[in-house]
Formats: structure tokens, sequence, C-alpha cells
């Protein structure tokens, strides 16, 4: 299939592509690169084996140029990952969330539909689900309450998405809700490379072991859980990109509305996560436990038994694996893509 992939110069878009290409789809790339640069893209053409990945520097936003670059592709499917993604920085400034994330996503499948493309995956998270009501978590499991405008963003376009393909059975939409992905191509090459301080444990962890960082925050060891500290399924960002390749099956035999979780059904605490980069990596992680973070839930992990029925998918890859290529990106790229 040609897939168009907004988001692509991101995270778990590139290593998405990296997936794609390997199953013998093609893809075109859109992204503005607010949080990514043509080196990610670069590199990723490199691991593939291609001279480039055509690429379209435009805001999904942006209504004209999505018109023409319609008019330039047929594509078969859109896989959507473009979004502001950073939880604090959504309280701080709400509206460009609401308005990148949905109004980016209204724009998109509107010129989708008016060029007859109505097949999209898209990228939700594990925090539509709130406080859950039962662990570990199913697709079954009612949506919550979320704590912040980012999360809100992904159930309002969960919503949107759904009423369009109940309104237009012709649509196929396939919401893939990510627990917590971490880890990196075992290349090397490619990795998460946030901006500033890291919101999220494993670049955090991944900063301090590289000196760049004096020490972790755990934030909270009296939660309700084994050792105190929250508990994540966390899963390898390449396994991820592989759930989206298998997600494109299920549109291909025209599967209407579709729900999956993407997890391991592992969960692991701060601590665990800690340890096991400290013993399979060799390195020091010097970390203090600090107050609970705002809007944290205890535990979180998935019952991803659903993609592996439906779609024949599970997570392959291991916390040893995961804390490994986390370290082996940061280590190769103390500075991520900009030492280039
Ligand atoms: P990322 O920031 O690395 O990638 C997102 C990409 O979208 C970036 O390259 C950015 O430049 C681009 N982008 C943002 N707004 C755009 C716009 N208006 N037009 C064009 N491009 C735009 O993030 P990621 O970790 O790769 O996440 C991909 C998707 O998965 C996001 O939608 C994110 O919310 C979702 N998600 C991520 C996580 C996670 O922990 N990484 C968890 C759950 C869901
Ligand atoms: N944590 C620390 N110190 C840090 C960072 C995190 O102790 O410096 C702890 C958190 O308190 C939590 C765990 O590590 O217990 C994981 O935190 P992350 O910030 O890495 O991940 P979250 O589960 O909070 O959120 C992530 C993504 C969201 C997404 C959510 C559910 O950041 O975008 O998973 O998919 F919505």
């Amino acid at each position: 299939m040609k897939i168009l992939v907004t988001g692509g110069a991101g995270f778990i878009g590139t290593h998405t592509l990296i997936e794609l290409y390997r199953a013998g789809h093609t893809a075109v790339v859109v992204d503005n690169l607010s949080n990514s640069c043509h080196e990610a893209l670069r590199r990723t053409a490199e691991i593939i084996g291609v001279d480039g990945i055509p690429f379209y520097e435009c805001d999904i936003c942006d209504r004209i140029r999505l018109e023409l670059l319609f008019c330039d592709h047929q594509f078969d499917a859109c896989i959507h990952f473009a979004g502001k993604k950073a939880v604090g920085e959504s309280v701080e400034m709400p509206w460009e969330y609401y308005d990148n994330n949905i109004g980016g996503t209204l724009t998109l499948v509107d010129v989708m539909r008016r060029h007859g493309c109505r097949n999209i995956i898209f990228s939700s998270s594990a925090t539509v689900y709130g406080e859950p009501a039962e662990m570990p978590i199913t697709e079954a499991c009612p949506k919550g309450v979320c704590t912040n405008p980012y999360g809100w963003t992904k159930s309002m376009i969960e919503q949107i998405l759904a009423d369009m393909q109940r309104a237009d059975p012709q649509w196929n939409v396939v919401l893939l809700r990510y627990f917590n992905p971490v880890g990196a191509h075992p290349s090397g090459r490619i990795g998460e490379d946030p901006n500033g301080t890291p919101n999220n444990l494993m670049p955090y962890i991944t900063q301090v072991a590289v000196g760049k960082r004096a020490e972790l925050g755990v934030f909270g060891d009296d939660y309700p859980t084994p050792d105190g500290t929250g508990v994540r399924d966390y899963i390898h960002v390449v396994d991820l990109a592989a759930g989206h390749v298998s997600a494109l099956q299920a549109i291909g035999r025209g599967c209407g509305l579709e729900v999956y979780n993407l997890g391991t059904g592992h969960g692991y605490s701060v601590l665990d996560m800690v340890k096991a980069f400290e013993r399979v990596n060799g390195v020091h992680v010097p970390y203090a436990i600090k107050p609970r973070r705002a809007g944290d839930v205890a535990t979180c992990y998935s019952d991803p038994s659903k993609a592996l029925r439906e779609l024949g998918w599970q997570a392959r890859l291991g916390i040893d694996d995961m804390v490994r290529d986390s370290w082996n990106w940061q280590r190769q790229n103390p500075d991520g893509f900009a030492a280039d």
C-alpha cells in the first residue's frame, strides 16, 4: 500500500517507516518539523536502504498545501502521528494543543475524504482511559476523565473519527492506544530526541546515565504498588511500529471502526526500570525520591490480547531490549540528532 505518514519524522513515525518498507509498503511523510528534524528522516532512509523518503515539510493545519499533496499522490491509507505531545506544556498552552491536534486532524480528514481516501490509523494513548476502572485495561474498559488538555485531544479525536465512521461506513478507522513507548532502533541511529528537559521516564534515565543530568527524580514512592513507585506498561518502539503494519491488514479487509491497545501486558515500576537499566548496561543511575507528580495514576498496564487475536500482533521485545536500545541510542548520540 502507499501510505501517508503524518508526523513521520518523529520518534514513533521514523520507526514505523522502517517497518512499513520492510513489509513492502511505500510512504510519503508530511511533517512540520516542530519536534523533529531532517536528519532523523535521512538516517531512517539510510536504515531502510533507500536514497530518500518522499517528504513534504508542511503543517497539517495548512489545507492548501495538504490539497496539493493529495493531488500529487493517491494514498491507500494514512497513519496519523502528527501532534503535540507534551503533557505539561498542554496545561500551559491548551489552545495551541486543541488547535494543532484537533484542528490539524479535522483538516486532514476533510482533505482525505475529498480525495477519496477514507482509511486512517490514529495514534491514541492509554491516557484516554483516565483513572482506569479495571487492570489490566481492555478495550472494553470505558474511557475516563483525562487529567490534561493533551489527553483530551486524544479522547476528542477518537470521538470525531468514530462519529465520522458511523456516519459514513466507507471509512475504516483504527484507533491505536499506545501504552508507554521506549527503546530505539537497534542500530542506535534513530531514537527519542526530546527538546529540553525530558518529561518521560526513559529519556530522563538515559540523560542521567550519559551525564547530562545529575539524578533522576522518582515521582512518589507511596503508591499502592509492590515497591511504591508508579507502574507502567513500557513497550519497545520497534514492536509498537510493527503494530501499525498489522493494523493496515485490518484496514485492508474493511474493518470499519476498531480500537486496539498496543502494550506488552506487563507492568514495571519506576525502580524496576532503573534497576534493569543499570544491570543490562552496567551504568549507574542516581535517583532521589520526590513528591508525586500531579495527574499520575499508580498503575497502568494493558491487556493486549485483542490485537493478538484480531491482528496477529504481539510485542516481542522485553525490558532488557528496551533499556539496552534506549542506552545504545543515547550513548551514540548524547546530543540527539543535533550532533550532525
Ligand atoms: P514526536 O513529537 O516525536 O512526533 C510527532 C511529529 O509530529 C513530530 O515530528 C512533529 O514535528 C510533527 N507535528 C506536530 N504537529 C504537526 C503539525 N501540525 N503538522 C505536521 N507535523 C506536525 O512524537 P511521537 O512520540 O513520535 O508520537 C507520535 C504520536 O503518538 C503523537 O500523536 C503522540 O501524541 C502519540 N503518542 C505518543 C506517546 C509517547 O509516549 N511517545 C504515547 C501515546 C501516544
Ligand atoms: N517518572 C518519574 N520521573 C520522571 C519521569 C517519570 O518518576 O522524571 C515516573 C512517572 O511518575 C510514572 C512513570 O515514571 O510513574 C512513567 O512516566 P512517563 O512520564 O514516562 O509516562 P506517563 O505514563 O506519565 O505518560 C506516558 C506519555 C503520555 C501518554 C501516557 C499513556 O507521556 O503521553 O504515557 O500512554 F498519554
